[in-house]
């Protein structure tokens, strides 16, 4: 980063464009460190999606009327801010869903077909079970079965592992870009390359890398990528998949309804062309506006800086952390975003977060719905805390304090 880009970082401008981080909680100034849950909102998304209300509020693509045609170039231009975000070559490839869990589901659904008995989908142990769950219920359906790629202690994915598990009868290869727990950020380049390379189509759960930096699915070249509005400072409700044109195309519809056919008689209905298809139903109009300020707003600041302002929070907050006596931080990637997933001896997690909630520290706990990681590490759950670059090394030194205060007082 150079020192241009290093003056144009005004923390406290940032933190002004997020009216509820301002908020106190417990008596406390707010300190929101849940962001891998859902981040917060700007200015700018709120006021986006209350302009559209207010001046262009209709149902799209019905064309009868002026507002109609508004709405439908909002709705259609938040589409191509979305392909242009992920570097998609053509919007037709760009599908609305209501977030990653849906678009995940969406493209299980649809690879279905594809598989047989003895086919196998590899996924990674370190999944949200939002990328477990629906290829279990695929390969329930179709006798295929799931595989799973170890990890090291460190809670980086083994290579050796993954490419020993890979084979012929690969089909699918579907793994988080990054891990919500342990923060790790996957070499995704590597396994999309070998899984293509061995026939299989590669899925990315991309929900906690969008929040951290810009994914380009021209240079992954992967075939499906999925990612959630509200994970990446936009509404909730919405979210998009990525999928290559031509898989699409052979790929059945996911929903049946309105907006997704061509003709609908008793005797046979025929398919809408893409991205429609796969949108049944009236879209989230207001949310996909709302996504598209937020990737406005995303690219209003600089992606070095941020990238530098997170790399600077994660280094004091695992500085920090490790100084702690009993704390274990689970999760000490060398590539990894500003996630720190750690257990107090003697303390439960829950009790670690409601003891933070007193002091205005929202942090998550439990099993971060990744039950499976959590049987790998032996535990139940982690005290987590997710950083956003809208936070400051202040509040990363107000958590370090109040986990020292609370070892003191509470720790066995
Ligand atoms: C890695 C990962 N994948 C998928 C999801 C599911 O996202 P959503 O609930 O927005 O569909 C999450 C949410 O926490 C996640 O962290």
């Amino acid at each position: 980063m150079n020192d241009a880009v290093n003056t144009t970082w005004d923390i406290e401008r940032i933190r002004g464009d997020f009216p509820l981080l301002s908020q106190r909680v417990n008596d406390k100034p707010l300190v929101y460190l849940d962001n891998g849950a859902s981040s917060q909102r700007p200015e700018a998304v709120l006021q986006a999606m209350d302009r559209y209300y207010r001046e262009c509020h209709s149902n799209v693509h019905r064309g009868a009327h002026t507002l109609g045609d508004k709405a439908t170039t909002a709705f259609e231009g938040a589409r191509a801010t979305v392909r242009d975000f992920l570097n998609a070559s053509d919007s037709r490839e760009i599908i609305w869903t209501r977030g990653t869990t849906e678009a995940i589901n969406l493209v299980a659904n649809g690879l279905a077909a594809e598989l047989t008995a003895g086919d196998e989908i590899l996924v990674s142990q370190m999944e949200h079970h939002a990328n477990i769950v629906p290829w279990q219920m695929i390969a329930e359906r179709t006798g295929a079965r799931v595989k799973v790629i170890a990890i090291s202690e460190r809670g980086e994915l083994d290579l050796e592992h993954f490419r020993q598990q890979l084979s012929e009868r690969t089909k699918v290869l579907a793994v988080t870009h990054v891990s919500n727990v342990l923060g790790t950020i996957n070499p995704i380049e590597t396994l999309i390359a070998e899984a293509k390379a061995s026939g299989a189509y590669t899925v990315i759960d991309g929900a906690q890398a969008v929040p951290h930096f810009q994914p380009d699915v021209k240079a992954l070249d992967c075939d499906f990528y999925a990612f959630s509005a509200h994970k990446m400072f936009g509404p909730t409700g919405i979210g998009a998949l990525y999928g290559r044109a031509d898989l699409l195309q052979a790929m059945p519809p996911y929903q049946g309804g309105g907006e997704m056919i061509e003709r609908v008689s008793f005797e046979k209905t025929t398919w809408n062309q893409l991205p429609y298809k796969f949108e049944a139903g009236t879209p989230a109009i207001a949310e996909a506006v709302g996504l598209a300020a937020a990737i406005d707003y995303l690219n209003s600041l600089d992606r070095d800086a941020i990238e530098q302002a997170e790399s600077v929070l994660l280094a004091r907050a695992t500085e920090r952390l490790s100084a702690i006596s009993g704390i274990q931080l689970i999760g000490t990637a060398d590539h990894k975003v500003p996630v720190l997933s750690f257990l107090i001896d003697g303390l439960h997690p829950s009790d670690i977060g409601t003891l933070l909630d007193q002091q205005g520290i929202a942090i998550r706990t439990g099993h971060h719905c990744a039950m499976p990681l959590m049987d790998h590490f032996g535990i139940p759950g982690t005290a987590r805390a997710s950083l956003a670059f809208y936070n400051t090394t202040a509040e990363i030194d107000q958590f370090g304090d109040a986990l020292e205060k609370i070892q003191r007082l509470f720790a066995a």
